[in-house]
C-alpha cells in the first residue's frame, strides 16, 4: 500500500519502513520526512491511514515556517480557528500554546479530546515544538480505539446505544475554574462569552479512517450520559476513564524544538505535562475540521 519516496540521500525509500510505532498503546514515529517538502496527494492520503491506525503520528526535525506549517494542515482538512486560546501574532490560524516561566498554569494540563463539545468536533491538531524546556514538558496520548479492545465483550455491550453529552462551559465559559480561580491565564485564554457549545455524541464511535471503534468521552468536556442522573453517570465515565489511562494505553512523548505531534482527536486523549515551572515552552497548534460522528 505504501509508495517509495526519496530519502535525504535521494535513495528511493520504501515508505513502510518510514513508520516505526512506539511499541507502545498509541502513536508512531515518522521518520524520513520533511513536511516542508511539496507532499503528493498518496503521501497525504498514506499519512491519513496511518494516523487512523496509530491515533498520533510523530516528527523530528521540522524546523518549518508557520506557513508550512499551515500548508501541511491543509492537505488534510481546512483549518479550524480556535475560539478560546491566543493565536500567534500575525497568524490568527496558529494557536499559541505558551506557559512563561513566572506562570504556574498550562493549557492542556489534565487529559481530554480537543472540541468534543462541537457537533462537528475537530480531526485532529498538529501541534509543533518551537521552544521546550530542559526537562519536562512532555504530552502524553492514550488510544481510545486500543482501550475499546480491551474492554470484555460484556461490558462493551453495555456500551452500545449509550449517548454522552459534552460542553465547552465549564472549561472556558464564565463559570469555568481558571476564570473563577482568577488564574494566571492572561493574554492565553480568553474569548469566554463564546463558550456556548454543548453536543451530544456515540459514547462509542466507529472511527471514520479506521473504521475500529473508540471510546468518545473524556475527562475534560464530557458532561454526562443522556438519559441518566449524575450519580449514575459520574461513576460509570470513571470505570471508562480509569480504564482509557491505563499505561498500556499510553505513550509519553518528549519533545525537542522542530518535533510535531499530529494526532487524530477520534481515537486519542491527551495531557501536557505540568512539570517545568520556572521554564517557558511556545508550541504551534493546527487544529483541522472533523465531521460529525456515528456509533
Ligand atoms: C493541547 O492540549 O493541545 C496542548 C498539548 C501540549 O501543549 O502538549
Amino acid at each position: 500500500m505504501w509508495g517509495t519516496r526519496r530519502g535525504a540521500s535521494g535513495v528511493e525509500m520504501d515508505m513502510t519502513e518510514m513508520i516505526q510505532p512506539t511499541g507502545s498503546g498509541v502513536g508512531a514515529f515518522v521518520n524520513g520526512i520533511d513536511l516542508a517538502d511539496s507532499l503528493s496527494d498518496n503521501m497525504v492520503g498514506e499519512l491519513r491511514n496511518a494516523l487512523g491506525e496509530h491515533g498520533v503520528l510523530f516528527f523530528r526535525d521540522q524546523n518549518i515556517s508557520p506557513e508550512a506549517h499551515m500548508t501541511f494542515a491543509e492537505k488534510f482538512a481546512p483549518i479550524n480557528v480556535n475560539r478560546f486560546i491566543a493565536h500567534v501574532d500575525g497568524y490568527p490560524k496558529i494557536t499559541q500554546v505558551l506557559k512563561e516561566p513566572g506562570q504556574k498554569k498550562n493549557i492542556g494540563g489534565g487529559w481530554h479530546t480537543d472540541h468534543t463539545y462541537d457537533t462537528e468536533p475537530a480531526m485532529g491538531s498538529i501541534l509543533l515544538a518551537r521552544e521546550t524546556p530542559k526537562h519536562g514538558g512532555d504530552t502524553m496520548y492514550a488510544s481510545t480505539c486500543r482501550a475499546y479492545e480491551t474492554l470484555s465483550d460484556s461490558f462493551r455491550k453495555t456500551l452500545d446505544g449509550l449517548k454522552a453529552t459534552h460542553s465547552s462551559r465549564h472549561v472556558f465559559g464564565p463559570q469555568a475554574r481558571y476564570v473563577q480561580k482568577g488564574e494566571d491565564t492572561a493574554g492565553r485564554l480568553g474569548n469566554n462569552e463564546a463558550a456556548t457549545q454543548d453536543s451530544v455524541h456515540p459514547l462509542v464511535i466507529t472511527h471514520p479512517i479506521s473504521g475500529k471503534k473508540s471510546i468518545y468521552v473524556n475527562p475534560g468536556f464530557t458532561t454526562g450520559i443522556e438519559g441518566w442522573n449524575d450519580a449514575e453517570a459520574e461513576p460509570f465515565l470513571k470505570i471508562l476513564y480509569d480504564h482509557i489511562a491505563k499505561p498500556e494505553h499510553t505513550y509519553r512523548f518528549q519533545w525537542a524544538p522542530g518535533s510535531i505531534a499530529f494526532w487524530d482527536n477520534r481515537a486519542t486523549w491527551h495531557y501536557a505535562v505540568n512539570d517545568y515551572h520556572g521554564e517557558r515552552r511556545l508550541m504551534h497548534r493546527i487544529t483541522i475540521e472533523g465531521e460529525a460522528l456515528a456509533a
